[in-house]
């Protein structure tokens, strides 16, 4: 069954107790989220002001005009980082304040509650415009980690030192389309999925993915436990989203506990500094604090390469010769390996192709992706290929390797050479 979530238009009301169905699993796109909350004009003024201090009053006159879609025209990638910085400051100031609309007004918790210290900051520009410089991109990706500036692969948050017990609250600052969102993968939800550091194994089918269109101020709601990851930008538009996590029982961190969260009832008043003791009373934060020291007294090694053996077949030359397979096991729109390093997919009905298995941007496996419109969709960061030409809209990425294809009554013959 294709995967769903629930949109509650703009007329619409929110649910009531949003937060216990979303505990449960349930994804919700809420339209107009942030103006309902009222914190959208002084988030969005935020994301500005911040601008026009590090790029000029000028290059925010353009964007309040042509959306902050359009910042990559004005604004050069070094500023675009600076201002995520600068952004992330304010907001981080601001989040007493803005959650405490989100919470009750949003979630519907009604008691105290824990959040994020700092709402997560995001300018994604396309992925053409970053290739461009790439010596930025990889200072983007090693900064700011995967999600900021560069994309994430698919995870979960306690995957990234993050609470299993969180909400998130992903909202749309400028318009974000499906081709420069957020994925999520809600077959995977509370099913074991084998990993490798922070990222889903390269092995792992996470199941139909879920896209979103997102107008300025639209919300989707989700459960940090559901598998996700970034959408790379293969739009003409940057994305800039803001997220925040909530949590409304005591924050429980499974792996590392790297992110501080505060307690509702001390954070922005006269004990706003003991506001992040209450969720580092535990175990995890010390033996996380411990951990970390270890590694800077190098006596202890790091995880284990995101790499796996699967992925190690990446470079391996496919061999020559065929490989056939009965046309009526492949069910339409599905896809299939037939090899290390070759796959095939049934577009529709008739239509057969043989491909690569190895995306070109990180290496996902494309057998294990989906088909959508017609065409091979990775299972990693979304992007999708023309199964005519192997190309996909991001132009500096290297197309697809295709085989020849022959269809006989039902068998199918794969020409590998
Ligand atoms: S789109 Fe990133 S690995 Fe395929
Ligand atoms: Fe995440």
């Amino acid at each position: 069954m294709p995967a769903s979530y629930k949109e509650i238009a703009e007329d619409q009301p929110i649910p009531a107790q949003l937060a216990e169905k979303v505990i449960e699993g349930e994804v919700f796109v809420i339209r107009s989220c942030l103006q309902r909350l009222g914190v959208f004009d002084h988030i969005a003024e935020t994301s500005l002001d911040a601008i026009r201090q590090v790029a000029g009053a000028e290059a925010a006159e353009n964007i309040e005009r042509g959306g902050f879609d359009a910042i990559h025209r004005f604004v050069s990638l070094d500023q675009i980082e600076a201002a995520t910085d600068l952004i992330h400051k304010r907001a981080t100031d601001m989040a007493p304040e803005w959650v405490a609309q989100i919470a009750p007004g949003l979630l519907g918790v009604t008691g105290p509650y824990f959040f994020e210290r700092g709402p997560n900051v995001r300018f994604h520009v396309p992925y053409d415009v970053m290739a461009s410089d790439a010596a930025v991109m990889k200072r983007f990706a090693a900064k700011s980690g995967g999600g900021k500036l560069a994309p994430h692969p698919n995870h979960r948050d306690s995957w990234v030192g993050c609470p299993d017990n969180l909400i998130n609250v992903w909202a749309a600052v400028g318009p974000i389309p499906e081709g420069n969102g957020l994925t999520i993968f809600p077959d995977a939800f509370k099913r074991d999925v084998a990993r490798v550091g922070a990222s889903i194994a390269f092995d792992e089918n996470p199941g139909e993915p879920l896209n979103f269109n997102l107008a300025p101020g639209d919300a989707i709601v989700f459960h940090g436990e559901h598998v996700h990851s970034s959408v790379l930008n293969r739009t003409g538009g940057t994305r800039h989203a803001i997220s925040f996590r909530i949590v409304t029982e005591k924050p429980n961190f499974p792996n590392t506990h790297y992110h501080h969260y505060l307690h509702s009832s001390l954070a922005g008043g006269p004990l706003d500094a003991l506001a992040g003791v209450p969720a580092n009373m535990a175990w995890s934060y010390v033996e996380t604090r411990l951990g970390g020291a270890a590694r800077k007294l190098g006596l202890k090694k790091e995880e284990a390469q995101r790499q796996n053996a699967s992925h190690a077949s990446a470079d391996k030359k496919p061999l020559g010769g065929t490989r056939s397979f009965s046309l009526s096991s492949l069910p339409e729109n599905s896809l299939h390996a037939i090899t290390d390093d070759v796959c095939v997919a049934r577009i529709g009905k008739d239509k057969i192709v043989a491909l690569d298995r190895r995306c070109p941007h990180g290496g996902g496996d494309l057998a294990l992706g989906v088909v959508i419109d017609g065409e091979v969709t990775c299972p990693w960061h979304n992007l999708r290929f023309d199964p005519k030409t192997g190309a996909s809209a991001c132009q500096t990425l290297k197309k697809v390797r295709l085989y020849d294809t022959k269809v006989e009554g039902d068998e199918v013959t794969v020409q590998l050479g």
